[in-house]
């Protein structure tokens, strides 16, 4: 049976193309760095970033962990948002493998404040941690934008302290392409920054870290030694090349079907939809419904077909991605409405 998976844009499965493509990649020992394929991604990612290198990374988590890594040492703090996902969703990872204090910093709607951020820096006092690094989102996890002079902002501010900067870029081609800008201009105001092969832009698994060749051959190490140092796997930069030279090109289509489902959505008696959220390929709505009803909800879904989260504090969050068709976005309303009347 085919679902319709709203759940994330995780659940993207490899396109053909990148099936043949990982199917005939040529493949070499990468820890030697004999991989073609995968030297081929590396360069391919570091040139459409702007960086000078790039490292393939088996996850999202890995390349901010390294970022991290990179940037600090034992003690040293990290400012960073209290709904990041370095924050909330890597099992704590900093605290085990940097050993560095997060100064988590509630930015109100989520939203980046320079000026929060700047009050946050650590003066240089014999009791107080020295505050290393910066880490931002964009996109962010909640599914918004930071404008490019907000991170210039921040980026400076970083400079002018000597502290460095990592962008979470996860999402960063969707953040590129909502703002209209080259990739290149979001990349520029950071040291370092990952972004995710396998989210959206359908790639079975990947992500990189950018930065300086300096950086990412220390991060390179760290890859190492955390035992994310692969072999032959050119058979999966195959996909993440097809990821950045083809996927990227169709991410506005499920930003534009991100807005289609949002209007639909709030034309539904009881929905309220956070239209002005609306900002890449995430909508987050609340239903004005019973617990029980709210709770059933997935699983009446799932019957009929259609992938939901359990709703959260904001409600519920449907993501569209690359197999979601408008004809998908229009069944799952339609049968929403149904689950609403009843
Ligand atoms: C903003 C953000 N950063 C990092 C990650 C981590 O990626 P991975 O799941 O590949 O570890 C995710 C995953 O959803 C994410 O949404």
């Amino acid at each position: 049976m085919r679902y319709i998976d709203l759940r994330s844009d995780t659940v993207t499965q490899p396109t053909q193309q990148m099936r043949e493509a990982m199917y005939t990649a040529a493949v070499g020992d990468d820890v030697y760095g004999d991989d073609p394929t995968v030297n081929r991604l590396e360069e391919l990612g570091a040139s459409m970033l702007g960086k000078e290198a790039a490292l393939f990374l088996p996850s999202g988590t890995m390349a901010n962990q390294i970022g991290v890594m990179c940037h600090t040492s034992r003690g040293d703090e990290v400012i960073l948002s209290a709904d990041c996902h370095i924050f909330v969703h890597e099992v704590g990872a900093v605290a085990v493998l940097s050993g560095a204090n997060l100064r988590a910093l509630s930015f109100p709607g989520g939203i980046y404040d320079p000026a929060m951020i700047e009050q946050a820096i650590r003066p240089q006092d014999i009791h107080q941690p020295r505050t290393a690094l910066i880490c931002l989102e964009n996109a962010l996890g909640n599914g918004r934008l930071v404008p490019v002079e907000v991170m210039e902002e921040i980026y400076s501010l970083a400079g002018q302290r000597g502290i460095a900067l990592h962008l979470d870029g996860a999402r960063v081609f969707n953040a590129a392409a909502a703002l209209g800008v080259d990739v290149k201009e979001i990349a520029k105001n950071c040291d370092t920054l990952s972004c995710c092969l396998s989210k959206g832009l359908a790639a079975p698994v990947g992500s990189l870290l950018a930065g300086d060749q300096a950086t990412i051959a220390k991060a390179r190490k760290y890859r190492k030694m955390l035992g994310g140092g692969m072999r032959q796997c050119g058979i999966l930069a195959a996909a993440g090349i097809i990821a950045l030279e083809e996927m990227i090109k169709r991410l506005p289509a499920d930003h534009d079907n991100a807005k289609y489902l949002a209007k639909r959505l709030a034309e539904l008696e009881g929905v309220e939809v956070e239209a002005d959220s609306v900002q890449i390929n995430m909508v987050f709505c609340k239903l004005n419904r019973s617990p029980e009803i709210i709770e059933a909800l997935p699983a009446k879904l799932l019957e009929k077909g259609i992938k939901i989260n359990e709703g959260g504090q904001r409600g519920f969050r449907f993501v569209t991605s690359n197999e979601i068709a408008r004809e998908d976005l229009d069944y799952f309303v339609d049968t929403l409405a149904d689950f609403m009347v009843k």
